[in-house]
């Protein structure tokens, strides 16, 4: 096995692989030699995803299901199996929508669809993989949580609470499944580039201000703490989130030195000679 074959022969679903970065997660498995199946809502998406996969030479399928529905969450599964001859070693539960919008002005049924979309879909695809895995006695299970889900931000209410729900149902699946050789874990990205969403220049620029890396992250970044995480030599890592986020959640609220010094109305730092 090389440093670049680390996942040859290993058969694995990445839900939402159509675009961002479940393709770029799916490429980067395919040229560490795994085989993979594209579930995603967009199959003209998938499609392209499989074609690029193809040029890498492993087996690839797509499936057009819409992953937070648990009848199609059934008949894709079904589906993967049958092209996998029953195997299944990775799942990477990546498929989300974003959302914004006042926690005040949030409507039921918006709070809902992003619950729906991203939590259930995870719970749904994670138990489905799960109970494959178990009679497997293996599996590497990776789901998408956010930084969003570890910080109180403004807008985040229904996104947010939907990625810490992510990340908290990682610990408990990680307890219950470790007998099974089974490790289960998350990936936390700050702002991800993918080239979808764009932020306008005076956006960019009080974002940088607080990424103590001062740039946006890839897709590629994520990519490889998946790689990392699908690696059969990560069996001891489990119930763990990894953050990729360039700093941004290390740092909070961020002030420059410069800043902090030049507070001078607080009379402790004045005072103070370290
Ligand atoms: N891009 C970022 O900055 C960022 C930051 C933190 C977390 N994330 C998380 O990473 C994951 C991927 O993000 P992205 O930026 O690549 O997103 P994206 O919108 O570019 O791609 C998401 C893909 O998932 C598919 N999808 C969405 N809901 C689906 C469903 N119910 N069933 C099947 N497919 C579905 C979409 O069709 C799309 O192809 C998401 O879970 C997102 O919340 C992204």
């Amino acid at each position: 096995m090389t440093a670049n074959n680390t996942l040859h022969g290993k058969y694995a679903i990445i839900t939402g692989g159509g675009r961002g970065i479940g393709r770029t997660t799916a490429l980067a498995m395919a040229k560490a030699g795994a085989n993979l199946v594209i579930i995603d809502l967009d199959g003209d998406k998938a499609q392209e995803t499989k074609a690029l996969i193809s040029e890498i030479g492993t087996s690839v399928h797509t499936i057009t299901a819409d992953v937070s529905d648990q009848n199609a969450v059934e008949n894709a599964f079904k589906n993967a199996l049958d092209f996998f001859d029953g195997n299944l070693d990775i799942l990477v539960a990546n498929a989300g929508v974003p959302h914004h919008c006042a926690f005040l002005e949030i409507p039921l049924n918006e709070w809902e669809r992003i619950i729906k979309n991203n939590l259930t879909s995870t719970f749904l695809c994670g138990q489905k993989a799960a109970q494959i895995m178990t009679n497997r006695k293996y599996g590497r299970i990776i789901m998408l949580g956010s930084i969003s889900g570890q910080r109180g931000s403004f807008g985040r209410a229904a996104y947010g609470t939907s990625k810490a729900g992510i990340m908290q149902l990682t610990r408990v699946m990680a307890v219950e499944l470790a007998s099974y050789n089974i490790t289960v874990n998350a990936i936390a990205p700050g702002p991800i580039d993918t080239g979808i969403t764009k932020f306008g220049p005076s956006q960019e620029k009080e974002y940088l201000a607080r990424i103590p890396s001062k740039k946006f992250g890839k897709a590629e970044d994520v990519a490889l703490a998946a790689i990392f995480l699908a690696d059969e030599r990560s069996g001891f890592i489990t119930g763990s989130v990894i953050n990729v986020d360039g700093g941004f959640n290390a740092a909070g609220l961020m002030f420059s030195y410069n800043e902090l010094k030049s507070f001078k109305s607080d009379s402790r730092d004045n005072n103070k000679s370290d």
